[in-house]
């Protein structure tokens, strides 16, 4: 039997995957719940319910899989703009503001994602916050030889950053475009609005993970009298 928890993914995956129309451009996201709806997009293309999909991928691992399930691709620069993202989470507010970054793919998802008309985020009920940063630590992609000011001025502005380290890998976590991730704890964050925009002014940080006012529909799956619900 399958781990409850994965089926929870499974399900709210190809609940957004069933939203994406033929004859659109698809955003691609990143992340163990955004696999499935990648999957079940590819699924969809091959019994032919679904025609003339090309995806936008968010990192390597989304276009390893969109070759994997028979997506075709295309890049930002012969579109103008995607019909649909769908994409997991770190965190969820109340008011869809997210924290991503979890997979270190944050500068890439929030480029595509954001070009989206309908942003689609993925998650299980466990990334539901009242308050964002309550649990999670904001991801910062930033510029190898800028590491050490950009975390003193992390500090700075009263946070706990900490470099990423591999899990299986000896050294630091590298991004898809060759930098590194600070993981920075704040106690809490009050306005993620103006946070994002502070720390993405810091020279040397490329993309911080506070994802403000972008996403639409927030899919939610948990687990209800033993079967997974998606609302
Ligand atoms: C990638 O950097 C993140 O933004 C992911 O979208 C996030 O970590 C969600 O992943 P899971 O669906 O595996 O939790």
């Amino acid at each position: 039997t399958q781990d409850p928890v994965v089926t929870m993914k499974q399900e709210v995956g190809k609940a957004a995957a069933r939203r994406v129309q033929s004859d659109s451009v698809v955003g691609l996201g990143t992340g163990s719940t955004t696999a499935f709806a990648i999957q079940y997009i590819g699924e969809r293309l091959k019994t032919g319910e679904l025609k003339n999909i090309v995806g936008v991928p968010t990192s390597f691992q989304a276009e390893v899989l969109a070759r994997k399930y028979g997506i075709p691709l295309t890049t930002l620069d012969v579109i103008e703009k995607l019909d649909i993202a769908i994409d997991g989470a770190d965190e969820v507010d109340p008011q869809k503001n997210l924290i991503k970054g979890g997979g270190a793919a944050h500068t890439r998802e929030k480029i595509v994602d954001s070009l989206a008309d309908l942003f689609i985020v993925v998650v299980d009920q466990s990334k539901l916050v009242t308050k964002l940063g309550s649990t999670f630590a904001l991801p910062v992609e930033v510029l190898p030889m800028a590491i050490t000011p950009v975390m003193h001025q992390l500090e700075k502005l009263g946070g706990k950053p900490e470099l990423r380290m591999g899990v299986k890998k000896d050294g630091p976590v590298v991004t898809d475009q060759g930098n590194l991730v600070i993981d920075v704890k704040f106690d809490s964050i009050d306005d993620p609005a103006s946070l994002e925009k502070i720390i993405n002014n810091i020279p040397g940080v490329l993309e911080n993970g506070l994802f403000v006012g972008l996403a639409d529909i927030i899919l939610v799956g948990s687990i209800q009298d033993g079967k997974p619900v998606i609302e």
